[in-house]
């Protein structure tokens, strides 16, 4: 009322003058004077205290009334009200709808395997025990809890849960006249929810969330999604995972058999999908970067040993450092992981730089032993044919033999100069073959995991 008034108030006066070229010339005058006499009487009118006084006095006396009229309906109701019974105890089972609005999912853990989730768990069933006569519903507060049946639903894959009770309990109990009663709870659950890592990191996860009852048989009590399977489940539009998408949310109903009978069960299931990003960033490009670092020694100088080793170890352990980052971070599986085929693969490609440097190492040290034998051996021969000469005696028969001696030695000895270049020959090829080859391969592994991730 009093809105209307001072909308009347503000409105009347000014829309009177602006209005006034719209009305006619000759008329407008006379018109807005009757209607500002009317506005202004009418004002007087609503602004009268004495009425205003009565209408406050009407609103009170009403709200007592009302107010009266719910306490005594309370009361009548919980008067011969058995709270440990079931509603239509020993008749048809009571069934239980509900429905839920997910408010916030935590941090999916792969270490513990869970997940947390905060909702509004809502449970509207029929107790016609609390049927009153009246037009409107009734929410109750205060120690009504205790006083009524509520189903003792129960998550089964939880492994621990909280209900919120800043400021208050955080519930919501309302009666409709017809006796249903709508119950809702805020509560936090943190659910189990095994998964299998064949396929991180391009892992797609489901979790489920199993809602039953904990002393009802089918017989006493049936759960059902209220508005259906797909719509049943809402969610807040912000809900973001900092390493998951949330790609759906799905409801269904089903009966479990134990030996003490046959429940109903209602069961959500949770598809998360990993987001490929954070493997990229932080195991794949640096786990490249280190190969392709182990490769620099290739273009170094196989003479620089200590320059070259430092290299090539530096590498493996920072892949193997890096290998074990990623491994504790997961927990421990005995089968292998895509991220494991790519690290293997890693570590493979810079322990063979390290292999290449043996390698050539070994082949050249060899090699210079060989050498420094000749050497030694054509200094003989040389000294030999040396005496020889200054003898005076020459024996032609012996310097032809070290002749021919001599000569073969220098052909040997130039061959290994051949060799050296060999040697240099595997490095300059191993610049080519361990870039091309792992590119290959890595190529082929991501091919291989997108089309094996997409495979059910
Ligand atoms: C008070 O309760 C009676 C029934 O007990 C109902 O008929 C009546 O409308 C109620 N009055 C108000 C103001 O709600
Ligand atoms: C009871 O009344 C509420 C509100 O009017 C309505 O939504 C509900 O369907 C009714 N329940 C039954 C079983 O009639
Ligand atoms: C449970 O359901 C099965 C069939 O699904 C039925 O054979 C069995 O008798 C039921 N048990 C009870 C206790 O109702």
């Amino acid at each position: 009322m009093v809105a209307e008034v001072t909308t009347w108030f503000t409105a009347s006066p000014f829309q009177t003058d602006q209005h006034r070229p719209q009305i006619g010339c000759s008329a407008s005058s006379s018109m807005s004077a009757q209607i500002s006499w009317l506005a202004f009487s009418f004002i007087f009118f609503m602004f009268d205290p004495a009425t205003l006084a009565d209408q406050n006095d009407k609103d009170h006396d009403l709200e007592t009334k009302r107010t009266a009229n719910a306490t005594k309906t309370l009361d009548l109701l919980f008067k011969s009200y058995d709270k440990r019974l079931r509603p239509k105890f020993g008749g048809r089972p009571v069934t239980v709808y509900v429905d839920l609005y997910i408010v916030d999912i935590g941090e999916i853990s792969v270490t513990s395997m869970d997940y947390r989730m905060t909702m509004y768990f809502r449970q509207t069933w029929q107790d016609p025990r609390l049927r009153f006569s009246g037009t409107s519903q009734i929410v109750a507060q205060g120690d009504i809890l205790n006083n009524i049946w509520i189903p003792d639903t129960y998550f089964k894959d939880e492994k621990r849960s909280n209900f919120h009770e800043i400021t208050k309990k955080n519930y919501v109990l309302t009666f409709w006249p017809n006796g249903t009663v709508f119950f809702s709870i805020r509560i936090s659950v943190t659910g189990v929810c095994p998964m299998k890592l064949h396929k991180y990191p391009m892992d797609c996860q489901k979790c489920q969330l199993n809602i039953m009852s904990y002393s009802y048989s089918k017989v006493d009590a049936i759960y059902i999604w209220k508005r259906g399977h797909e719509h049943s489940v809402e969610q807040a539009t912000d809900i973001s995972l900092p390493q998951m998408d949330l790609v759906r949310i799905k409801g269904s109903e089903t009966t479990d058999v134990y030996s003490t009978g046959n429940y109903s069960r209602l069961s959500l299931t949770f598809t998360f999908k990993r987001r490929l990003s954070l493997f990229i960033t932080e195991t794949y490009l640096p786990s490249i970067l280190i190969v392709a670092l182990s490769w620099i020694s290739f273009w170094i100088n196989y003479k620089a040993a200590p320059a070259r080793v430092a290299l090539c170890i530096t590498t493996v352990l920072t892949m193997i450092t890096l290998t074990a980052a990623v491994q504790n971070s997961l927990p421990r599986v005995t089968y292998t992981k895509y991220s494991d085929w790519i690290l293997i693969l890693c570590l493979v490609y810079v322990f063979g730089a390290l292999v290449e440097f043996a390698v050539i190492n070994f082949h050249d040290s060899l090699e210079t032993r060989k050498r420094d034998k000749l050497n030694r051996k054509l200094k003989k021969v040389d000294l030999e044919i040396g005496s020889d000469t200054g003898d005076g005696e020459p024996s032609d028969l012996k310097t032809r033999y070290l002749q021919r001696q001599l000569s073969s030695l220098r052909e040997k000895i130039k061959s290994f100069t051949e060799q050296d270049v060999n040697v240099e020959r595997i490095d300059s090829r191993s610049r080519i073959l361990f870039p091309l080859t792992f590119l290959i391969i890595n190529v082929a592994f991501w091919i291989y995991f997108v089309i094996d991730s997409a495979r059910e």
